[in-house]
């Protein structure tokens, strides 16, 4: 199945477990507004353009659940969840995004039926654009691979990442279709290891041969030119930087400095318009996430952690953002973007 769904039996929010991956495949449901707030904390459901979904599907759960009869009780209602969905992690600017693209739809109803039909089929909306959008980054990304590369990504920004195909992933994938013979080398991605634990399953799903390395072994195989090409995802793309999982920003140093292209996959939703570096605030996670992994101690319990979420890349790291719209060479100028 796709990342995240929506039940239309039930009317309610299905998803991959992706804490379980590679153990264990299994499909949950959430039925409730706090079960998809846990599902989006803990990393059930995770990456920018999936989370972008995950919102649109919070907000019609919201309205299918809300027992207001008149209009302005149900908006109410779904002004409440959507505050609460967008608090739930909020440096993926495609989380809010997909609220406040339900919230809008919904203007055009006039009684409360119509509020619910047009969340649930304006949240669908967004999830099979996610499809069609990471197909066309493919499409586009494809062109800057060359048969026999071999790309190194970090994190996931895969089809879990997304409603399906993926962004960087995507963009390999396309590559791939077009009989081009590419390898990726995946760095592990400490401290929730979604590289590890997801990129490398899904690569290996498709036959798509993949490298484990641990984050730190980045320098070493640019340096030893093992790397043609980086492709990573985004989580929020202001004028100035991207945003993107803790350890992206060392890699883009590295393959700059080595000359290596450094390239960023991101759909247009993923664009903040209004934000610069300072704007926005990086996730802080857990200490335990250091301390332990799993029910593994790897550390004092009571050493003092560090553990933000994501890092900064400056544009200048940036060979180009490779979006629905195209492939952007610097300067990035958010106008030219949208035109
Ligand atoms: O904390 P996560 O796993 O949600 O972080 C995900 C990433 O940083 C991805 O690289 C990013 O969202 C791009 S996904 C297409």
């Amino acid at each position: 199945m796709r990342t995240i769904d929506w039940n239309k039996e039930s009317k309610t929010i299905m998803m991959i477990d992706q804490t379980l991956l590679p153990k264990e495949y299994r499909v949950i449901e959430c039925a409730t507004l706090s079960s998809l707030c846990e599902a989006i904390k803990t990393l059930r459901v995770r990456g920018a353009p999936a989370l972008g979904a995950a919102g649109g599907f919070g907000v019609a759960l919201a309205a299918t659940l809300s027992s207001a009869i008149a209009m302005d009780g149900l908006i109410k209602d779904m002004n409440v969840a959507a505050r609460t969905i967008k608090a739930t992690r909020p440096t993926a600017v495609n989380l809010a995004w997909g609220v406040d693209r339900v919230m809008h739809a919904i203007s055009d109803a006039y009684d409360v039926d119509g509020i619910r039909d047009i969340a649930i089929s304006e949240a669908v909306r967004i999830a099979e654009e996610d499809v069609l959008i990471n197909k066309k980054i493919g499409l586009y990304g494809a062109k800057l691979l060359d048969d026999g590369d071999t790309v190194m990504t970090h994190c996931n920004a895969g089809r879990l990442a997304c409603v399906d195909w993926g962004t960087a992933l995507g963009v390999i994938r396309s590559a791939v279709e077009t009989g081009k013979e590419i390898k990726v080398i995946a760095c592990e991605t400490r401290p929730l290891n979604q590289g590890s634990r997801i990129t490398t399953w899904e690569l290996m799903q498709d036959n798509i041969p993949v490298t484990l390395i641990t984050d730190s072994m980045s320098g070493h195989v640019m340096r030893e030119r093992m790397v043609d090409k980086v492709i990573v995802g985004a989580d929020r793309i202001t004028e100035d930087v991207v945003f993107n999982k803790i350890g992206t920003y060392t890699h883009s140093v590295i393959a700059k400095e080595h000359e290596i292209p450094f390239y960023v996959a991101a759909p247009i939703s993923t664009f903040d318009f209004k934000g610069w570096e300072g704007s926005v605030r990086i996730e802080l996670r857990k200490p335990d996430e250091l301390r332990f992994f799993g029910n593994e101690q790897l550390a004092p319990s009571d050493v003092p952690v560090y553990n933000p979420a994501f890092d900064v890349t400056p544009m200048e790291n940036i060979t180009a953002i490779i979006t629905e719209r195209g492939v952007f060479h610097p300067p990035f100028l958010l106008d030219e973007v949208l035109a």
